[in-house]
């Protein structure tokens, strides 16, 4: 019979392509472990892997290599729509062979890939003799990082779920689960982000700083306190490292999305939309979402949206309230909500068919509230009556503080609602439906292999204006939860004074969100009339701005402080910059070797001298002038400000 002649001990390197990104593999006394380290100085000190599992042994002690397989892999992917058309998807691949010496003898891989700019590794579990059908009681994945490293974290396992202010604190402060990206800085200066890639079928990866003081895994459990329930064979996601030298470059690392599949597919019926919706308005009491005197969804301000949209020269309209289930409480009752019936007063039918006439996307709304039962009895109708009246887009939404799932209460990011928002994006896509999920799973590049999905929330966004955001929260985004993809953040909220939702921000800071926060799926959210009557001259920037980019450049910034960033239109020769700041008003200065030769009509939105976020929201100057490559920009940000560039190529 042949025999694998197994080793014990193992030490072995793996470069990335240019030789600075080192992941280190060790397989000694039957224990594994990796380190990582960029330019010989240590990034990740040597930390365990493996599993426990209900009801058998860990996965985890006695083991032995049986063989390693080491590979190259060089390749650049097309993104359909996103920050970046291309992609480098450049690697070094081992996979380690791993089996236990002792009973029960199972079997299973780790694969690493070092990337120039990350270090991405996922277990591989095949089927064997009694290990079919497992139960992770934990993953044993570490991060073993210096405690002097900081982070920058929102908490886990809380009722709002992702939608938190980041707070900055050593890692040995880190008291409780905190998810990912967790954005990271060590103390010989480089940037991190441990996140994940493609989720699928697994509870989502938070991060916890275990009894050891070592930084690990925590995998969001289920109801009945176990992980995962897998059939073999199972991959894991890919535990990501992202690894740069400046929180900037951080910004740009696209390795999620290398580590994702291509799609299988036809997708070319997708495309990005920017949308207005009837919806700010009940954020400032003017409507409801519920039927009633002031009830926003009315087939009537559907038309007159509809109107506006055109006149706009926005594609797209979302309508929230439409159906019936808003009635009281709707945090309490949308264990009612159906979402194939109508209010009284909205004809759905009537509406598509206007919307269809005059050229505008219309975007469906189904707020479940997490009742995700519920939700799943009606999904197949509710997505062919959709389809059926000529809408491709719908905005989810699972407001509630967990999930109720098959009976139980369940975790948004646990196994089971993984696999719920799974089902709502692969149903969608074959109904040729894309989908913008508020209160979502986390982004980890899924949508390279679904790119119907659009875009998701996953942060606080401006619904939280009017107290709970400060002018630091959107310059902490790009660092940080932007990390895991595009994001429906509703900007583009010019009436900063209302008295029930003040913002904390200025008008051109407003505009500039279209480019520092990146969304398939943009909505310009505040009221038409707003952008008509008041504004129409800073309207023009988000009717101008696009929703799909060939490359994005990171160009200045620091987490929490300012970002500044361009984006190169897919579809020209344009391109589009912004920045915003935090309290501290700055002047940055910025060269535009990025150009292009040749002549560019710039038209610039900036904060005026006097602007402030409190006291002088609205001072704005809109100035045009020709400009070129070789030249630069020097442009004033105010307290709680931001600019917007459009450079149209002449
Ligand atoms: C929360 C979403 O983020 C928001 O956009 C939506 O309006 C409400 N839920 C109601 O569905
Ligand atoms: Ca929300």
């Amino acid at each position: 019979m042949f025999k694998w002649r197994t080793k014990d001990i193992c030490e072995k390197d793996i470069l990335s392509p240019d030789g600075r990104l080192k992941c280190h593999f060790s397989l000694k006394s039957g224990h594994i472990s990796y380190s990582v380290s960029r330019n010989d100085k240590v990034i990740i000190r040597p930390s365990k892997l493996g599993f426990l599992i209900c009801g058998e042994n860990p996965l985890r002690d006695n083991l032995k290599l049986i063989r390693t397989h080491t590979r190259k892999h060089d390749e650049i992917i097309e993104l359909q729509w996103g920050e970046d058309r291309y992609i480098q998807n450049t690697y070094t691949e081992t996979a380690f062979y791993l089996a236990e010496s002792k009973e029960p003898r199972r079997i299973f891989t780790i694969r690493f890939r070092v990337f120039n700019d990350s270090v991405a590794f996922r277990y591989e579990i095949p089927p064997q003799p009694k290990f079919r059908r497992i139960t992770i009681k934990d993953e044993l994945t570490e991060f073993n990082l210096d405690l002097n490293t900081l982070a920058w974290k929102i908490p886990a396992y809380q009722p709002d779920r992702y939608e938190y202010n980041y707070e900055k604190s050593a890692v040995y402060d880190l008291q409780n689960s905190v998810h990912t990206p967790l954005t990271l800085r060590t103390p010989n200066g480089y940037y991190l982000a441990i996140h994940e890639a493609a989720l699928y079928n697994y509870g989502s990866m938070t991060i916890k700083l275990n009894a050891q003081n070592i930084l690990k895994a925590d995998i969001t459990p289920l109801s009945d306190g176990t992980k995962a329930h897998i059939n073999l064979p199972f991959n894991t996601p890919w535990r990501l490292i992202m690894v740069a030298s400046s929180a900037i470059e951080l910004t740009t690392n696209r390795t999620m999305y290398a580590l994702n599949k291509a799609p299988t597919q036809d997708f070319s019926w997708v495309h990005t939309l920017k949308f207005i919706g009837i919806w700010w308005a009940m954020y400032v009491g003017e409507w409801t979402w519920a039927p009633g005197e002031r009830h926003g969804a009315t087939t009537e301000h559907a038309k007159e949206y509809i109107d506006a949209a055109v006149r706009l020269g926005i594609s797209g309209l979302l309508i929230e309230g439409w159906n019936e289930g808003w009635e009281g409480d709707w945090l309490e009752n949308g264990i009612n909500n159906k979402f194939t019936v109508a209010t009284s007063d909205f004809n759905l039918e009537e509406v598509a068919t206007y919307a269809t006439e005059h050229n505008i996307e219309l975007v469906g709304h189904h707020e479940t509230v997490g009742f995700v039962d519920n939700y799943e009895k009606q999904l197949e109708a509710a997505y062919s009556y959709y389809a059926a009246n000529n809408i491709h887009y719908i905005k989810t939404g699972y407001a509630g503080s967990m999930m109720m799932i098959n009976g139980h209460r369940e975790f948004h990011h646990s196994q089971l609602g993984v696999n719920h928002y799974q089902k709502t994006v692969e149903l969608a896509a074959k109904n040729h439906i894309c989908l913008d999920i508020h209160e979502p799973i986390k982004g980890t590049g899924i949508e390279r292999t679904w790119p119907n999905l659009l875009s998701r929330e996953g942060a606080r966004g401006q619904e939280y204006e009017g107290g709970a955001l400060s002018p630091s929260h959107a310059c902490f985004l790009p660092y940080t939860r932007l990390l895991a993809g595009g994001m429906d953040y509703t900007s583009g909220i010019f009436d900063l004074a209302n008295s029930v939702k003040r913002m904390a921000t200025t008008l051109a800071r407003q505009v500039a969100y279209f480019v520092t926060i990146y969304s398939g799926m943009a909505m310009a959210a505040d009221r038409p009339f707003i952008y008509e009557d008041r504004f129409p001259n800073v309207f023009e920037f988000i009717r101008a701005v696009p929703t799909n980019f060939e490359k994005t450049l990171p160009l200045l910034g620091e987490i929490g402080e300012y970002y500044v960033v361009a984006r190169k239109d897919r579809e020209s020769a344009d391109w589009f910059l912004g920045g915003v700041t935090n309290e501290n008003g700055r002047r940055v200065h910025i060269d535009l070797d990025f150009l292009d030769s040749g002549a560019y009509q710039a038209t610039i939105y900036a904060d005026s001298d006097d602007a402030h976020y409190r006291e002088n929201p609205f001072g704005i100057n809109i100035q045009q002038k020709h400009i070129g490559r070789g030249e630069a920009l020097d442009i004033y940000m105010s307290p709680g400000g931001g600019f917007a560039i459009q450079l149209k190529k002449l």
